[in-house]
């Protein structure tokens, strides 16, 4: 049983996406006692009235149900520091991509490298993001597209879910990109043919991914592609996912609805179409505002318009080396507040619940709660709302996963 904490944030509700007005109620004890029986919550509320536990850990600071990062690139080579560079000049990202920066670089960096290689680099990286409190990480391919390549990636997610103490949840993104081999001519449908007859079919028989993503995006997978795609995957038994409207925007988010997709991802390019149709849907509105800061844009995702509308809005990190290499969900709760005008509730909603829904585990993660997996952060504050506000300073003390804390 923990004791102590100034604060215990506990999301405890219904096991679903909380939309709207909802993602502003979060329940906040203090003085309060958690139980934990195994690796799932058993008890939580006031100390008082505590039942008798075996064993009692005293905490400092606040207590908060374990984060989740529903969108990562966690699995690449070298950081893509030309591309920055690049960037600061004033060429903008799809033009560097148009270069043979971008995506490809790190395709081409990812398919000459050993796997231990690779396993290595991103045990490092997605460490980094638990020891900042995720304690549940979605992990997409998409810097192989070649099925062989693709499948290491997706080995490398496979063997660090068993070495790490975080939940690891892979993604099969090998739409992120038309292959170089297919570029220009006819070959793009030749592309979306081998991911539908080829890619898919072999990760699935695999079990080496949960979801399949796509990157739907003028110049990159056109909706009918995305739709042709996704609809392979959710033959294979792939839950769906797509990047949607992050740039230009061409009707992604309608597509994800129509789709029954988990996430809507991005949606900086969103229309009033897509805002109600994700208002309508069970599909969660996932904001990744760090990328948007890092890609030096003045625009956001309609944040507001999305919750007014009776959205579900899930915040991640995005991270990988091309537009987002931010290690800390903590950074990206406090841009949720700064640029998208999220209240401190909403972005604790955000990472918790919500980022739960977005994966398909609001079942049993995200909230404090008898029944839910034992995942909890510690972090080193007075006030819970802190946690979103020392932007950029790691206020994560201790993360505990599965009932027992992680080393640190
Ligand atoms: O989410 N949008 C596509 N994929 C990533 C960028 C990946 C990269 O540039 O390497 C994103 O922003
Ligand atoms: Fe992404």
């Amino acid at each position: 049983m923990l004791v102590g904490a100034r604060q215990v944030v506990t999301c405890r509700g219904p096991a679903r996406p909380r939309r709207g007005r909802e993602m502003a109620e979060v329940e906040v004890l203090g003085d309060a006692a958690v139980l934990i029986d195994g690796d799932h919550f058993a008890w939580v509320g006031g100390r008082q009235d505590a039942p008798k536990a075996d064993r009692v850990v005293e905490v400092s600071g606040v207590i908060f149900p374990g984060f989740i990062d529903c969108h990562t690139h966690g699995v690449f080579g070298a950081p893509r520091l030309d591309d920055h560079e690049r960037r600061a000049l004033g060429v903008d990202y799809k033009a560097i991509a148009a270069a043979g920066g971008g995506i490809l670089q790190s395709v081409r960096d990812v398919r000459s490298r050993p796997e231990a290689e690779l396993a290595a680099l991103t045990r490092a990286r997605l460490g980094a993001l638990l020891a900042r409190g995720a304690t549940t990480i979605e992990v997409k391919s998409g810097y192989g597209l070649e099925l062989e390549a693709e499948l290491k990636q997706l080995r490398v997610i496979r063997q660090l879910a068993g070495e790490l103490p975080a939940t690891l949840i892979p993604t099969f993104l090998g739409a992120h990109e038309v292959a170089p081999e297919y570029r220009g001519g006819g070959n793009r449908a030749a592309y979306v043919r081998l991911i539908c007859e080829e890619m898919i079919p072999a990760v699935a028989r695999e079990g080496l991914a949960r979801c399949c993503d796509v990157f739907c995006e003028p110049g990159v997978f056109s909706a009918a592609e995305s739709r042709q795609i996704l609809t392979a995957a959710a033959r294979h038994g792939l839950a769906v996912k797509l990047h949607a409207d992050e740039l230009e925007g061409s009707g992604g988010a309608e597509l994800a609805v129509e789709l029954g997709a988990l996430s809507a991802d991005h949606l900086a390019a969103i229309s009033d179409a897509g805002i109600r149709a994700l208002a309508g849907s069970a599909t969660v509105a996932v904001l990744l505002p760090a990328t948007m800061i890092f890609l030096g844009k003045r625009s956001q995702a309609p944040a507001r318009r999305l919750i007014e509308a009776g959205a579900a809005v899930a915040l991640a990190t995005d991270f990988n080396p091309g537009t987002s290499p931010t290690l800390s969900l903590p950074l990206v709760m406090a841009l949720g507040v700064s640029q998208l005008g999220l209240r401190h509730a909403e972005v604790v909603t955000a990472v918790t619940i919500n980022a739960a829904a977005a994966l398909g585990l609001a079942a049993d993660r995200g909230q404090i709660a008898p029944g839910c997996v034992a995942d909890l952060v510690i972090a080193a504050v007075d006030d819970w709302r802190e946690v979103a506000y020392w932007m950029g300073t790691d206020v994560v003390s201790a993360v505990w996963t599965g009932g027992s804390a992680c080393p640190a």
